[in-house]
């Protein structure tokens, strides 16, 4: 599913190394749908070419205020009028001293300054010209006119310090660009969620898991990043990387057995919504061995197992009230082999929570693909098989409109 379909960006380059990174954030912009204007200052064709932007985007690129191709001469009223949003990478301190101040004496600026819709500027400098007053002044003025800044991120730079300044890697940019234009269904809400499996340990090298990925629980997170929430997610072992982590809008707790997810969680339940999605194991291991259990030819051992807790139905004991309103609005999940509604059902009812949400069968492990049907006291809805990102932004706004 491509996510900025129909959408027009305006992607403007200055001059900095990091432009060495703008030709892959064209390239995933247009995978998403997206049309590409580029529009590049004179400092930034000494990093990349006019040439490389334009055979990659399909479009001619503008450099120039007083390009006449364009029919009325006014390159900067135009190309603003026709964006859904104008995003900056990387962007100088230079070029943000400049837009801070309202100047306008090239091309970008100008259109920046003529635009009525969104920009996103990708700040990219050493991290002395971060850190230095002149442009956090800037960073803030920005901020206040309502301009978004992605980042910048910290690390290795081209000039070998290390330190803040460095521009998010194109799939970052890509991915809060894409965020930018999500439904702001949840703004202001805290969200917790459970993901991934747990693995109970039977020895120092073995133990007992299961087949989650945990892309469903990390994707859900980050349809509600999208949406506006601010995000706790407590994540057993899985090698997924964190949604939107550039944001700064989410945590993530690595957790390993069910018992530190269970600690974790309700050590965290002062939010608004909370997801359970995380495939927990049902029992661990009574007395997990110290050392390795070595075979030396003994007979095979003898695993005694005790039942974990539910986090759950324990997260769903802590419920308050704010405004007649529950809180947390608690959401489990329930793959069951027969018998979906019903047996999901009885689960929502026997767990105390408003909504359950089964996964329309089978093999949806690791898959990118999945159908769900939503349960809740009002009956049973289905969302029709698609990318779990789709589903999870179309649950992410059922949920949205019960709180
Ligand atoms: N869950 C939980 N803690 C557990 C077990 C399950 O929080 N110890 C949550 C899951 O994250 C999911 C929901 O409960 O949201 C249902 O999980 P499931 O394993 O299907 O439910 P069980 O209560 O274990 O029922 P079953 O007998 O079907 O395994």
């Amino acid at each position: 599913m491509q996510s900025l379909i129909n959408k027009k960006i305006v992607l403007g380059i200055s001059g900095g190394i990091a432009a060495y990174k703008t030709p892959e954030l064209a390239r995933l912009l247009m995978q998403e749908g997206a049309s590409v204007q580029v529009v590049m200052t004179e400092a930034a064709q000494q990093f990349v070419t006019p040439v490389t932007m334009q055979a990659l985007t399909g479009n001619p690129v503008f450099t120039s205020q007083w390009d006449n191709s364009i029919s009325n001469n006014m390159a900067h009223i135009e190309l603003s009028r026709a964006a859904d949003a104008i995003v900056i990478a990387p962007g100088s301190a230079d070029l943000m001293a400049k837009l801070s101040l309202g100047l306008a004496d090239d091309l970008l600026s100008t259109l920046c300054l003529a635009r009525d819709c969104p920009l996103l500027i990708a700040p990219a400098m050493n991290k002395q010209m971060w850190e230095h007053a002149a442009t956090q002044r800037s960073a803030e003025r920005l901020n206040k006119d309502g301009v978004t800044l992605l980042g910048p991120a910290s690390g290795f730079q081209a000039c070998g310090e290390v330190g803040m300044g460095r521009m998010l890697e194109p799939a970052e940019v890509a991915e809060q660009v894409i965020a930018f234009f999500q439904k702001k269904t949840l703004l202001g809400k805290k969200v917790l969620i459970t993901a991934g499996p747990t693995f109970e340990a039977i020895d120092p090298v073995r133990g007992i898991t299961n087949h989650s990925s945990g892309k469903m629980g990390f994707t859900i997170a980050r349809a509600a990043l999208e949406a506006g929430a601010q995000v706790h997610l407590i994540a057993g072992p899985c090698n997924l990387p964190t949604p939107l982590e550039a944001t700064g809008l989410i945590t993530r707790t690595n957790v390993v057995s069910a018992k530190e997810m269970h600690a974790a969680t309700l050590a965290a339940t002062d939010c608004d919504v909370f997801f359970a999605v995380a495939a927990v194991a049902d029992w661990g291991i009574a007395k997990p061995a110290k050392e390795k259990i070595k075979r030396n030819g003994k007979e095979t051992p003898n695993i005694e197992f005790v039942a974990n807790p539910d986090i759950l139905l324990d997260v769903a004991k802590t419920v308050k009230t704010k405004a007649g309103k529950p809180y947390p609005y608690c959401v489990g999940f329930a793959a069951e082999s027969t018998d979906l509604e019903k047996h999901a059902d009885e689960k929502r009812k026997r767990k105390g929570i408003p909504m359950i949400v089964g996964n329309i069968g089978p093999d949806t492990f690791g898959s990118d693909l999945n159908q769900l049907l939503v349960i809740d006291a009002s009956g049973s809805k289905k969302i029709a098989k698609a990318e779990k990102l789709q589903l999870a932004r179309q649950l992410i706004q059922l949920v949205a409109k019960k709180i």
